[in-house]
């Protein structure tokens, strides 16, 4: 009997697991069908409409904060909901999880605490950043954090592959790459924004060849973290990061050429150099 009773437990727990484990199965893949699904409309959209912060601001979307503030809060699940989600995965010890997770901390780091500190510090803002934006943009970040890191620490499974590490730093070559050009283009604007007195036209290294270097290097950082993860959450995030970035670039180049006219260097592309 005791026996008996004791399987019974047994059995119950180990159901209790699996259906669990199947739950969150599904939230991992309906997530990540919903990463790939907001990509299309996210672009459409955004051709016609741009998001109204920075150079495209426009009254009409309700209230507003301040930039830097917007920036930290709503970037920031990339970092606490990593952090919160990575100890409970399969792989949250192995060495290798870690060391992958870290470029993407990194890069997280800097866009939500050190970025909003360049921006509250050099300029005063032209414009309110507004809540409507920011809750959106909060949003696609609980979802990427998630997968994200949910992948890494949990459901990779090739961590053993003998082809780990030429993945890993093939991607962090790119990545590291990327992840200067758009410090430095970010830096350039910065620095003119600082300066006062309006936009103005940016000049030398990588904005006499496109309008947007710090979003190329922002979409170059992109494909070397799909390369280091090697998955499809990664290169859903690269995807989406393109439906994002491309109109926007798009967008600000012409407006660069609205604004100044002959002024503007001709021979830029907007985004991608030497192609759109
Ligand atoms: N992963 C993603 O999907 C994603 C999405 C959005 C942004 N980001 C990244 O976040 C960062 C900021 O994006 P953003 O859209 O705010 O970039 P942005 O429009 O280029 O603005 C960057 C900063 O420079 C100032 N600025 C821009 N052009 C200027 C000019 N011609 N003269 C003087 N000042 C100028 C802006 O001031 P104002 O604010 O007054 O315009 C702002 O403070 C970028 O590194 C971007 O790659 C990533």
């Amino acid at each position: 009997m005791h026996h008996h009773s004791q399987s019974v437990i047994t059995f119950h727990q180990t159901t209790t697991q699996t259906t669990m484990a199947l739950l969150d199965q599904n939230l991992f893949h309906y997530s990540l069908l919903s990463l790939y699904l907001i990509g299309p409309p996210t672009f459409i959209s955004l051709k016609f409409l741009q998001a109204p912060y920075g150079k495209h601001h426009r009254p009409g979307w309700g209230p507003t904060i301040s930039p830097p503030l917007a920036w930290l809060l709503m970037e920031s699940p990339a970092l606490w909901l990593t952090l919160l989600l990575f100890p409970s995965g399969q792989h949250s010890t192995n060495p290798k999880a870690l060391i992958l997770m870290s470029p993407y901390l990194l890069h997280y780091f800097h866009r939500t605490i050190i970025y909003p500190l360049r921006i509250y510090r050099n300029s005063k803002p032209t414009s309110g950043f507004p809540v409507s934006v920011a809750v959106m943009a909060f949003g696609f970040n609980l979802l990427n954090a998630y997968l994200q890191a949910r992948w890494v620490s949990h459901y990779k499974s090739d961590y053993d592959g003998g082809l780990f590490w030429w993945k890993f730093f093939g991607g962090l070559v790119v990545f590291v790459w990327g992840m200067r050009i758009n410090m430095w283009a970010d830096r350039v604007l910065l620095g003119l924004k600082r300066e006062g007195g309006g936009y103005k036209v940016p000049r030398g290294g990588w904005f006499e060849l496109v309008s947007c270097p710090n979003y190329f290097g922002e979409i170059v950082e992109w494909i070397g973290w799909a390369l280091m993860t090697w998955s499809w959450s990664g290169f859903g995030f690269l995807l989406y990061t393109c439906a994002n970035l491309v109109p926007r670039a798009r967008a600000n180049h012409r407006w660069y050429l609205e604004k100044f006219k002959e002024d503007y260097p001709r021979s830029r592309r907007a985004v991608i150099p030497f192609l759109c």
